[in-house]
Protein backbone atom coordinates (compact mmCIF):
# COMPACT_ATOMS: atom_id res chain seq x y z
CA UNK A 1 0.00 0.00 0.00
CA UNK A 2 1.04 3.38 -0.82
CA UNK A 3 1.49 5.82 1.47
CA UNK A 4 0.61 9.48 1.32
CA UNK A 5 2.78 12.00 1.63
CA UNK A 6 2.59 16.06 1.59
CA UNK A 7 5.56 17.52 -0.74
CA UNK A 8 7.38 21.36 0.16
CA UNK A 9 5.04 22.92 -2.32
CA UNK A 10 1.74 21.43 -0.20
CA UNK A 11 0.52 19.14 -3.50
CA UNK A 12 1.01 15.61 -2.45
CA UNK A 13 2.74 12.85 -3.38
CA UNK A 14 2.54 8.64 -3.23
CA UNK A 15 5.34 6.98 -1.71
CA UNK A 16 6.27 2.71 -1.71
CA UNK A 17 7.65 1.88 1.30
CA UNK A 18 8.88 -1.37 -0.35
CA UNK A 19 10.55 0.60 -2.73
CA UNK A 20 12.06 3.91 -1.06
CA UNK A 21 10.50 5.39 -4.13
CA UNK A 22 8.00 8.75 -4.38
CA UNK A 23 5.89 9.56 -7.78
CA UNK A 24 7.23 12.80 -7.23
CA UNK A 25 9.73 15.14 -6.07
CA UNK A 26 9.20 15.32 -2.64
CA UNK A 27 11.06 19.00 -3.24
CA UNK A 28 7.24 19.53 -4.95
CA UNK A 29 4.57 17.55 -6.97
CA UNK A 30 3.00 20.32 -8.53
CA UNK A 31 6.41 22.12 -9.16
CA UNK A 32 8.29 19.24 -10.66
CA UNK A 33 5.51 18.56 -13.32
CA UNK A 34 5.04 22.07 -14.23
CA UNK A 35 9.06 22.30 -14.36
CA UNK A 36 9.73 19.42 -16.52
CA UNK A 37 6.43 18.52 -18.67
CA UNK A 38 4.52 21.55 -18.71
CA UNK A 39 7.50 24.03 -19.31
CA UNK A 40 10.64 22.49 -20.36
CA UNK A 41 8.09 20.23 -23.18
CA UNK A 42 4.73 21.47 -23.79
CA UNK A 43 5.58 24.72 -23.99
CA UNK A 44 8.92 24.48 -24.90
CA UNK A 45 7.90 22.46 -28.05
CA UNK A 46 4.26 25.10 -28.67
CA UNK A 47 7.24 28.14 -28.73
CA UNK A 48 9.75 26.37 -31.07
CA UNK A 49 6.86 25.15 -33.15
CA UNK A 50 4.25 27.92 -33.26
CA UNK A 51 2.99 26.71 -36.72
CA UNK A 52 3.07 23.30 -36.43
CA UNK A 53 -0.39 22.84 -34.63
CA UNK A 54 -3.22 23.62 -35.66
CA UNK A 55 -7.43 22.20 -35.09
CA UNK A 56 -6.37 19.61 -38.08
CA UNK A 57 -3.18 18.65 -36.54
CA UNK A 58 -3.65 18.63 -32.65
CA UNK A 59 -0.51 17.96 -30.61
CA UNK A 60 0.40 14.61 -29.66
CA UNK A 61 2.05 13.44 -26.46
CA UNK A 62 2.73 10.20 -24.98
CA UNK A 63 3.28 9.60 -20.86
CA UNK A 64 5.12 6.75 -19.51
CA UNK A 65 3.63 6.32 -16.57
CA UNK A 66 -0.07 7.22 -16.19
CA UNK A 67 0.19 6.96 -11.85
CA UNK A 68 -1.66 9.56 -9.89
CA UNK A 69 -2.73 11.56 -13.55
CA UNK A 70 -0.89 14.82 -12.26
CA UNK A 71 0.64 15.51 -15.46
CA UNK A 72 -2.28 14.51 -17.40
CA UNK A 73 -4.49 17.23 -15.25
CA UNK A 74 -2.09 19.89 -15.92
CA UNK A 75 -1.83 19.19 -19.65
CA UNK A 76 -5.71 19.41 -19.84
CA UNK A 77 -5.20 22.74 -17.98
CA UNK A 78 -2.43 24.34 -20.45
CA UNK A 79 -4.62 23.49 -22.83
CA UNK A 80 -7.14 24.87 -22.42
CA UNK A 81 -5.25 28.07 -21.31
CA UNK A 82 -2.78 27.91 -24.59
CA UNK A 83 -6.21 26.80 -27.05
CA UNK A 84 -4.26 24.55 -28.49
CA UNK A 85 -5.83 20.99 -29.29
CA UNK A 86 -4.01 17.82 -27.78
CA UNK A 87 -4.05 14.34 -28.19
CA UNK A 88 -2.79 12.78 -24.92
CA UNK A 89 -2.05 9.51 -24.82
CA UNK A 90 -0.85 7.46 -21.29
CA UNK A 91 0.41 4.13 -20.35
CA UNK A 92 0.34 2.67 -17.14
CA UNK A 93 0.47 -1.05 -15.76
CA UNK A 94 -0.32 -0.65 -12.29
CA UNK A 95 -3.15 1.63 -12.00
CA UNK A 96 -3.84 2.94 -8.34
CA UNK A 97 -6.64 2.05 -5.94
CA UNK A 98 -9.51 4.32 -5.83
CA UNK A 99 -8.47 4.43 -1.72
CA UNK A 100 -5.36 5.78 -2.72
CA UNK A 101 -7.02 8.39 -6.04
CA UNK A 102 -9.09 9.90 -2.82
CA UNK A 103 -6.31 11.58 -1.32
CA UNK A 104 -4.96 13.19 -4.04
CA UNK A 105 -5.45 17.38 -3.84
CA UNK A 106 -4.36 18.31 -7.21
CA UNK A 107 -7.53 20.10 -7.91
CA UNK A 108 -7.04 22.07 -4.83
CA UNK A 109 -3.57 23.66 -6.37
CA UNK A 110 -4.25 24.25 -10.08
CA UNK A 111 -8.16 24.03 -10.91
CA UNK A 112 -10.02 24.15 -14.04
CA UNK A 113 -12.92 25.68 -12.11
CA UNK A 114 -14.58 21.96 -13.45
CA UNK A 115 -13.36 19.75 -11.41
CA UNK A 116 -14.89 16.57 -11.95
CA UNK A 117 -12.50 15.86 -15.18
CA UNK A 118 -9.56 14.99 -12.64
CA UNK A 119 -11.47 12.10 -11.54
CA UNK A 120 -13.07 11.36 -15.13
CA UNK A 121 -9.23 10.99 -16.12
CA UNK A 122 -9.03 8.33 -13.33
CA UNK A 123 -12.57 6.43 -14.02
CA UNK A 124 -12.78 6.91 -18.12
CA UNK A 125 -12.41 3.19 -20.02
CA UNK A 126 -9.13 2.25 -20.83
CA UNK A 127 -7.86 1.50 -24.89
CA UNK A 128 -10.47 4.13 -25.50
CA UNK A 129 -10.18 7.58 -26.80
CA UNK A 130 -12.55 10.10 -24.92
CA UNK A 131 -13.20 13.63 -25.97
CA UNK A 132 -12.60 15.88 -22.64
CA UNK A 133 -12.69 19.34 -23.82
CA UNK A 134 -13.09 21.33 -27.06
CA UNK A 135 -8.85 21.01 -26.25
CA UNK A 136 -8.41 17.55 -24.90
CA UNK A 137 -8.23 14.40 -26.01
CA UNK A 138 -7.82 11.48 -23.45
CA UNK A 139 -6.58 7.52 -24.36
CA UNK A 140 -5.48 5.36 -21.42
CA UNK A 141 -3.22 1.88 -22.22
CA UNK A 142 -2.94 -0.47 -19.48
CA UNK A 143 0.39 -1.65 -20.84
CA UNK A 144 4.15 -1.82 -20.01
CA UNK A 145 6.36 0.19 -21.09
CA UNK A 146 8.38 -2.35 -22.93
CA UNK A 147 5.87 -3.82 -24.99
CA UNK A 148 4.44 -0.23 -26.37
CA UNK A 149 4.32 -0.35 -29.87
CA UNK A 150 3.14 2.71 -31.88
CA UNK A 151 3.67 4.70 -35.47
CA UNK A 152 5.90 7.75 -35.17
CA UNK A 153 2.83 10.27 -34.59
CA UNK A 154 4.28 11.82 -30.93
CA UNK A 155 5.47 15.35 -30.64
CA UNK A 156 6.12 14.78 -27.03
CA UNK A 157 7.25 11.96 -24.74
CA UNK A 158 6.97 12.93 -20.68
CA UNK A 159 9.09 9.57 -19.69
CA UNK A 160 7.90 9.68 -16.15
CA UNK A 161 8.84 6.12 -14.91
CA UNK A 162 10.81 5.24 -11.77
CA UNK A 163 13.54 5.86 -10.80
CA UNK A 164 16.50 3.74 -12.79
CA UNK A 165 17.77 2.47 -9.00
CA UNK A 166 14.37 0.76 -8.53
CA UNK A 167 13.56 -0.12 -12.32
CA UNK A 168 17.08 0.00 -14.16
CA UNK A 169 15.35 -2.56 -17.18
CA UNK A 170 12.84 0.71 -17.81
CA UNK A 171 15.45 3.16 -18.65
CA UNK A 172 17.63 0.80 -21.24
CA UNK A 173 18.03 0.86 -25.09
CA UNK A 174 15.28 -1.27 -25.50
CA UNK A 175 12.91 0.90 -24.26
CA UNK A 176 13.48 4.01 -25.62
CA UNK A 177 14.04 2.73 -28.91
CA UNK A 178 10.19 2.09 -28.73
CA UNK A 179 9.61 5.04 -27.95
CA UNK A 180 11.70 6.79 -30.14
CA UNK A 181 10.20 5.07 -32.62
CA UNK A 182 6.64 6.24 -31.51
CA UNK A 183 7.91 9.91 -31.91
CA UNK A 184 7.83 12.26 -35.20
CA UNK A 185 11.09 13.56 -36.40
CA UNK A 186 12.03 16.80 -34.26
CA UNK A 187 9.47 15.55 -31.40
CA UNK A 188 10.92 15.90 -27.78
CA UNK A 189 11.32 13.70 -24.77
CA UNK A 190 11.79 15.48 -21.42
CA UNK A 191 12.93 13.12 -18.09
CA UNK A 192 13.68 14.18 -14.59
CA UNK A 193 16.57 11.85 -14.61
CA UNK A 194 20.01 12.79 -15.61
CA UNK A 195 22.21 9.74 -14.77
CA UNK A 196 25.24 8.67 -17.07
CA UNK A 197 23.30 5.60 -18.04
CA UNK A 198 20.06 6.99 -18.88
CA UNK A 199 22.06 9.92 -21.38
CA UNK A 200 24.02 7.16 -22.87
CA UNK A 201 20.78 4.57 -23.92
CA UNK A 202 19.26 8.16 -25.21
CA UNK A 203 21.83 8.63 -27.30
CA UNK A 204 22.72 5.29 -28.64
CA UNK A 205 19.15 5.28 -29.93
CA UNK A 206 19.91 8.23 -31.69
CA UNK A 207 18.34 11.04 -29.36
CA UNK A 208 20.71 14.81 -29.25
CA UNK A 209 20.28 15.35 -25.47
CA UNK A 210 20.13 18.42 -23.82
CA UNK A 211 20.80 19.21 -19.45
CA UNK A 212 18.11 21.73 -18.65
CA UNK A 213 18.10 23.34 -15.00
CA UNK A 214 15.98 21.49 -12.96
CA UNK A 215 12.98 22.22 -10.60
CA UNK A 216 13.56 23.07 -7.41
CA UNK A 217 15.63 20.68 -5.15
CA UNK A 218 17.05 19.27 -8.21
CA UNK A 219 20.43 20.60 -10.00
CA UNK A 220 19.22 19.13 -13.55
CA UNK A 221 16.44 17.58 -15.88
CA UNK A 222 17.12 16.13 -19.83
CA UNK A 223 15.54 17.08 -22.87
CA UNK A 224 16.09 14.63 -25.67
CA UNK A 225 15.12 15.58 -29.36
CA UNK A 226 14.43 12.92 -32.03
CA UNK A 227 16.98 14.78 -35.04
CA UNK A 228 16.17 12.30 -37.36
CA UNK A 229 13.85 10.32 -39.37
CA UNK A 230 15.01 6.90 -38.45
C1 LIG B 1 7.29 8.07 -11.14
S1 LIG B 1 5.67 7.36 -11.24
C2 LIG B 1 4.96 8.70 -12.16
C3 LIG B 1 3.53 8.67 -12.37
C4 LIG B 1 2.79 9.86 -12.96
N1 LIG B 1 3.44 10.48 -14.07
C5 LIG B 1 2.32 10.81 -11.92
O1 LIG B 1 2.46 12.04 -12.11
O2 LIG B 1 1.77 10.38 -10.92
C6 LIG B 1 5.95 6.00 -12.39
C7 LIG B 1 4.70 5.31 -12.90
O3 LIG B 1 5.08 4.27 -13.81
C8 LIG B 1 4.27 3.12 -13.58
N2 LIG B 1 5.00 1.92 -14.02
C9 LIG B 1 5.99 1.27 -13.37
N3 LIG B 1 6.48 0.25 -14.12
C10 LIG B 1 5.77 0.26 -15.28
C11 LIG B 1 5.82 -0.53 -16.45
N4 LIG B 1 6.72 -1.55 -16.60
N5 LIG B 1 4.97 -0.27 -17.46
C12 LIG B 1 4.06 0.74 -17.33
N6 LIG B 1 3.96 1.52 -16.22
C13 LIG B 1 4.81 1.30 -15.22
C14 LIG B 1 4.04 3.15 -12.10
O4 LIG B 1 2.93 2.38 -11.72
C15 LIG B 1 3.86 4.65 -11.84
O5 LIG B 1 2.53 5.02 -11.98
Amino acid sequence: MHQIITTEDGSVTLYIPELNEHYHSIHGAIQESQHIFIAAALDYFLDTYPEAISTAHPLHILEAGFGTGLNAWLTLIRATERQIPICYHTIEKYPLANSELEALNYTDYKSLGDNHLFHQLHECSWETEHVFTPHFKFCKHKEDFQHIDFPPQFDIVYFDAFNPNVQPHLWSTEVFERFYKAMKTNGILTTYCVKGIVKQALRTVGFSIKRLPGPPGKRQMLRATKTSSI
